[in-house]
C-alpha cells in the first residue's frame, strides 16, 4: 500500500478563490457539489490567463512564433495529462467533455459501416449485435449507446443492480453474450459512489471480442488511475470535474484501436489529403480533433493535473475515503435519513446520495442551500438509478480535496434543520456517529 500524508485542507482552500466568498446572506460557502463540477485553484486560472496573454494562436495552423508556442503548449498539455493517467504517447484525444468522448466512440462505430478501410471492420455493428451497459450509468454513458442501437439495429442489454448499490454480476456470461460488440460502464457511480470491479467484465468482454469503454468521470479526479492497467479499451473523463476548466474532456484509447477507428466529427485539422470528391484522414489523435482545438482549456487542465500531482493522488484518495466514512457514520446517526448506495467505504467513493423520510429531496436541497451548503438534488443524470431504488430523486453530497469535516458537520446540521423545519422526526438509527473517527479527522489529540 502507498503511504499517504494527511491533507492540510485549510491551506488548500486558500488556493481556491471562490471558497472565500460567502453565499445566502454572508454564510460560509460549503461546496459539496464537486461531483457535478469541481472548483478551480488559482494555478489553473493563472495558466489559462497566461496562455491568452502570452501565447494565444490557433494550434496546428500557421508558422509564426505564437502559433508555434500555442502548439507546444497544447501538445505539452497532452503529454502531462497522458502521464497523469499512465497513457502512452499519442493515445490522448481531446474532446469537449466526457459526453463527447463517449459519443465519439459510439458515432465512430456507426460510421464504420461506411468506412472503406478493412481495419474499420473491428468497429462495425448491426442487427444481431449487442451493446451492454449497466443500470447505474450516467445518461452520458447510456443515451449514446441507445442511439447507436437505433442507428444500427443492434440490441441494448444491461447489468442490473443489487439492493446495496452494487452491480449484479451473478451471471456475467448471460449478460455479455458472444454477440456483444461493446460493453460500456462507469468506473465510479456519480449517484451511488460505488466503485465497480472490472476484472470479470473485462475478461468476459474480451473473450467474446467486445470493446470495453469505461466512464471514468468520477474516478480519475479522485483516485490514482492507470488506464493501461485497467485492461479496458477506451476511457472517458472530463476536465472540469478534476479542477480543470470546462470545455475540455479526454478520450483515451489503445493506439491500435484509435488507428483503426473511423472519425466522428470531420473538417479542418483532421485530414491527410483533401480533394474535391473525397479525403483521407490524419493519424490519431489529430483524426479525432477536427477544427481549432481548445488550447487554453488543455493548458488549464494540464495545470490542474500538475496541482493534483503536487498534492498526490494517493493523498487525495485517502482524504476522501476518510471523509466519506465520517459522513456515512454521521448520516447513519440521523433518524429518518437513508443512504442510497453502499453503506460503508468498501469499494466506494465520495458521492453520497440520501433521502430524508417525509421531505422531498428538492426541499432538503433548498433548506441546505439556505444554510450555505451547496449539494445537488434530482436524478443526477442517472434516472434509471432512482427508479431502481423507488425514490423520486435524491439529495447528493460529493467531496473533494478542499472539503473537511467542518463541511460534513454543516451538512448534518443543515439536514437536522430541515427536519425541524418540516416537522419530521424518525426513529434513532442504531449506528451513532463515531466520535473517535471525527476527532481523528479533525486532528484532535488522543
Ligand atoms: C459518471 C459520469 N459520467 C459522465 C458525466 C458527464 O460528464 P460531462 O457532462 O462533463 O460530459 C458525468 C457528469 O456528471 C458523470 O458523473
Amino acid at each position: 500500500m502507498t503511504a499517504t500524508a494527511p491533507l492540510d485542507v485549510e491551506a488548500l482552500r486558500k488556493d481556491f478563490p471562490i471558497l472565500s466568498r460567502t453565499v445566502r446572506g454572508g454564510r460560509r460557502l460549503v461546496y459539496l457539489d464537486s461531483g457535478a463540477t469541481a472548483q478551480k485553484p488559482r494555478q489553473v486560472l493563472d495558466a489559462e490567463r497566461e496562455f491568452y496573454e502570452q501565447h494565444n494562436a490557433a494550434v496546428h495552423r500557421g508558422a509564426h512564433q505564437l502559433a508555434e508556442e500555442a502548439t507546444d503548449a497544447y501538445e505539452s498539455a497532452r503529454r502531462r495529462i497522458g502521464a497523469f493517467v499512465g497513457a502512452p504517447e499519442g493515445e490522448i484525444v481531446f474532446t469537449k467533455n466526457a459526453t463527447e468522448a463517449i459519443n465519439l466512440v459510439a458515432y465512430s462505430m456507426s460510421n464504420a459501416a461506411f468506412a472503406p478501410e478493412p481495419a474499420a471492420a473491428r468497429f462495425r455493428i448491426g442487427p444481431g449485435d449487442e451493446v451492454v451497459v449497466t443500470e447505474m450509468e450516467h445518461h452520458a454513458n447510456l443515451v449514446p449507446w441507445q442511439q447507436l442501437c437505433l442507428r444500427t439495429g443492434a440490441t441494448l442489454r444491461w447489468f442490473g443492480l443489487t439492493d446495496s448499490g452494487r452491480l449484479d454480476l451473478s451471471d456475467v456470461e448471460s449478460v455479455i453474450t458472444d454477440r456483444a460488440k461493446v460493453v460500456a460502464l462507469v468506473h465510479q457511480s456519480n449517484v451511488l459512489g460505488t466503485v465497480n470491479p472490472l476484472d470479470a467484465i473485462v475478461r468476459r468482454a474480451h473473450e467474446v471480442g467486445a470493446l470495453v469503454v469505461l466512464d471514468a468521470c468520477q474516478s480519475v479526479p479522485h483516485q490514482p488511475v492507470d488506464v493501461t492497467a485497467l485492461g479496458v479499451d477506451f476511457v472517458a473523463f472530463s476536465g472540469h470535474k478534476m479542477l480543470g476548466p470546462t470545455g475540455i474532456g479526454v478520450l483515451w484509447g489503445r493506439r491500435e484501436l484509435l488507428e483503426a477507428m473511423p472519425p466522428f466529427i470531420t473538417g479542418g485539422s483532421m485530414i491527410e489529403v483533401v480533394q474535391l470528391a473525397a479525403s483521407t484522414f490524419a493519424p490519431p489523435p489529430q483524426r479525432f480533433e477536427a477544427g481549432v482545438p481548445m488550447a487554453a482549456q488543455a493548458v488549464g487542465l494540464a495545470a490542474a493535473v500538475d496541482y493534483l500531482c503536487a498534492v498526490g493522488m494517493a493523498n487525495v484518495h485517502a482524504h476522501e475515503q476518510a471523509l466519506t466514512g465520517y459522513a456515512l457514520d454521521a448520516l447513519a446517526g440521523l433518524p429518518g435519513v437513508r443512504v442510497i448506495g453502499p453503506p460503508d467505504t468498501t469499494a466506494r467513493g465520495g458521492a453520497i446520495s440520501f433521502v430524508v423520510d417525509g421531505i422531498h429531496p428538492h426541499d432538503v436541497g433548498q433548506v441546505l442551500d439556505d444554510t450555505g451548503v451547496e449539494v445537488r438534488v434530482g436524478h443526477h443524470c442517472a434516472w434509471p438509478i432512482v427508479r431502481r431504488y423507488g425514490v423520486p430523486a435524491t439529495t447528493r453530497a460529493t467531496f473533494y480535496l478542499y472539503n473537511g469535516t467542518d463541511d460534513v458537520d454543516a451538512l448534518v446540521a443543515g439536514i437536522e434543520h430541515a427536519k425541524r423545519f418540516f416537522g419530521v422526526g424518525g426513529a434513532p438509527h442504531e449506528n451513532a456517529p463515531r466520535a473517535d473517527r471525527a476527532a481523528r479527522l479533525r486532528g484532535d489529540p488522543g
